[in-house]
């Protein structure tokens, strides 16, 4: 498996603030530890003071002195604007944002789930993304920052049994992440939507036979998307079934480091 990673440059968000909301889960803890390789200063705000304690522990090798952790609900209408007011205030202005959000709820056959499993589904990703959208893109207008949705490939077609529920309340949020970059598409922010193939949380990078991107890989791309290198990205929704988009912003930081 090729790995780009590897050549992250260490100064690419160096005065850099992002937030990485979900940070704590399979697939936002290798965006966070991504940020930090690549010199941000990484803010991720979490439900939980354990799975914070976790995400600490977990980091390895990356730079954990940049990392702000806070507590706090940025999916609760009740909580978010303090919440983001809290990392405003310890972080300073903000330059980038990842939602990595969700909660998987398996359901044998979607029609024999009940109401209230739906509605979990629902709270988990399109809820959660709604309100941490509404949170985070204001806040990114200062800097033109750079919001990044996360999704996966269950918004566009159910895959494995069990898994229905996730798809319908994904397909919504793939049409939230739609709406409000045709809305947004005149504005300050960067807004995105990054579809990923790859597996998290089911095993080590080395079990993955999910694809040829990595782990790493997808941690790299985010980190590339955030950077200047990512300045003409904008209201795209990227599939990352390979390796090409992520090839195409390296040449890009190659250009802007070397000058061609
Ligand atoms: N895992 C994969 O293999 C995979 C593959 C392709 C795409 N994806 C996509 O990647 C995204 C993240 O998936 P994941 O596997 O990393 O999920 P995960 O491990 O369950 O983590 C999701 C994170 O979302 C946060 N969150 C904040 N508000 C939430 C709310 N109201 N309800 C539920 N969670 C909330 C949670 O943070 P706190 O509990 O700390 O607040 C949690 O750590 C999803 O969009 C998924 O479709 C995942």
């Amino acid at each position: 498996m090729t790995q780009f990673s590897t050549d992250l440059p260490s100064d690419l968000l160096s005065d850099r603030t992002a937030v990485v909301a979900g940070g704590t889960g399979s697939v936002g803890q290798v965006v966070v530890e991504a940020f930090l390789e690549a010199g941000a200063t990484v803010v991720v705000p979490s439900r939980s003071e354990q799975k914070l304690a976790a995400l600490q522990k977990s980091l390895g090798n990356a730079p954990a002195d940049r990392l702000i952790t806070l507590v706090g609900d940025l999916s609760d209408e009740g909580d978010s604007v303090r919440v983001r007011e809290a990392i405003l205030e310890r972080a300073g202005p903000l330059d980038a944002a990842v939602a990595s959000l969700g909660g998987f709820v398996p359901a044998p056959a979607v029609l024999d789930a009940p109401l209230s499993e739906l509605e979990r589904v629902l709270d988990g990703y399109l809820l959660a993304h709604f309100m941490v959208a509404k949170a985070l893109i204001p806040a990114l207008e200062e800097r033109s920052g750079s919001y990044t949705f996360i999704n996966g490939p269950l918004a566009f077609r159910p895959m494995f049994p069990g898994t229905g529920l996730v798809s319908i309340a994904t397909a919504g949020q793939a049409m939230l992440a739609r709406a409000v970059m045709k809305e947004k598409s005149g504005g300050p922010v960067r807004i995105n939507e990054l579809v990923l193939y790859t597996r998290f949380g089911w095993g080590s990078d080395e079990d993955d036979d999910g694809g040829s991107v990595s782990q790493a890989d997808v941690g790299a791309f985010l980190a590339h998307l955030a950077s200047d290198s990512g300045a003409v990205v904008r209201g795209e929704t990227i599939h990352l079934e390979d390796l090409e988009p992520l090839r195409a912003l390296r040449s890009r930081t190659a250009e802007l480091l070397h000058g061609g």
